[in-house]
C-alpha cells in the first residue's frame, strides 16, 4: 500500500498522481466519489461542500486519464455538467501523453425519454449494470485499454456496485460529519459484504483519498 501525506494540492504533481492512479492496461471501470466520514454523498443536493482542493485536483487528474465519463442523469443536472470539457497545463500534457483526444466525452446514463431534452448535447446511454466495462466502451467505439470513469451519483454507483461491475473505487473520505445528508454514498443493499483491497492513499489534514480495487477472483 502506497501512502503519501501532503499539505497542499500543489504537491500532487502529475508524476505523483500517476503512481497512485495508474493508466489502464485493459478496459477498466473506475469510480470516483467523495463521502463524509459518516458516509454521506451530498450536502444540500451537491457534493461540493465535501470536496476540497486535493479532491478537486484528483478529480481533474482522473478525468485527464479517462476515455469517457459515465454519469447518472440526476448528477449531470444537479452538478450542471458541461459537454466535452477540455484541459489545460500539465493535465492537457498528461492527456496528450496518454494518447487521448483533447476533449473528454461525457456520457449520461439515463433510461427515461425526457432526459435528452433536459440534457441536450450529451450522449445518452442506457445500460444493464452488469454490462462489462469492455462492452460499454465498445458501445462507445473506444478500443483497447481505456478508463471509463464513473462519477456517480449514488444511484448509478450502487446499481453498478450491486452488479460488481466496478474495477476500481477512488474514494475520498472527507473529514467532516454531515448527519442526515441527502443520500448515502451507496444507497440500497449489496448482495453481500464486498471487501476491497487498498492500493494507495493520499492523506491531507482534511481528507483521505483511497484507491481500492476488487480482489482477484
Ligand atoms: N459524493 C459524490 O461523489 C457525488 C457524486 C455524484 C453525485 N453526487 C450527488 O448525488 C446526487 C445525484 O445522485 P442520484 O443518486 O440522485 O442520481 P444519479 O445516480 O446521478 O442518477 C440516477 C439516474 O441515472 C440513471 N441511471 C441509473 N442507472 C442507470 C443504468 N444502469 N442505465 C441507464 N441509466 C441509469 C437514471 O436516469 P433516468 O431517470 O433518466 O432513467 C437514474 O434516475 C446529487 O445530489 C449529487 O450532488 C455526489
Amino acid at each position: 500500500m502506497q501512502v503519501t501525506a501532503v499539505s497542499s494540492a500543489e504537491e500532487l504533481t502529475v508524476e505523483v498522481l500517476a503512481t497512485h492512479y495508474p493508466r489502464a492496461t485493459r478496459p477498466l471501470l473506475r469510480a470516483n466519489m467523495v463521502a463524509s466520514l459518516d458516509g454521506m454523498a451530498s450536502v444540500g443536493g451537491r457534493s461540493g461542500p465535501l470536496s476540497g482542493e486535493t479532491d478537486r485536483r484528483i478529480f481533474r487528474f482522473l478525468r485527464a486519464g479517462a476515455s469517457a465519463v459515465l454519469v447518472g442523469a440526476r448528477t449531470a443536472i444537479a452538478e450542471s455538467y458541461r459537454e466535452s470539457p477540455g484541459f489545460s497545463g500539465d493535465l492537457a500534457e498528461y492527456r496528450r501523453q496518454c494518447g487521448l483526444p483533447k476533449a473528454l466525452r461525457i456520457v449520461v446514463a439515463s433510461r427515461s425519454q425526457e432526459r435528452p431534452a433536459q440534457l441536450p448535447g450529451f450522449e445518452h446511454l442506457s445500460l444493464a449494470p452488469e454490462t462489462s466495462p469492455g462492452e460499454v466502451l465498445k458501445r462507445l467505439d473506444i478500443e483497447g485499454p481505456a478508463v471509463l470513469l464513473c462519477e456517480g451519483g449514488p444511484t448509478l454507483l450502487s446499481e453498478l456496485a450491486r452488479a460488481d461491475a466496478i474495477d476500481e473505487y477512488c474514494i475520498t473520505t472527507s473529514f467532516s460529519l454531515v448527519g442526515s445528508g441527502d443520500a448515502p454514498l451507496l444507497p440500497g443493499r449489496l448482495k453481500a459484504l464486498r471487501p476491497l483491497i487498498g492500493t494507495s492513499a493520499i492523506i491531507t489534514a482534511e481528507a483521505a483519498h483511497f484507491r481500492l480495487v476488487r480482489p482477484p477472483n
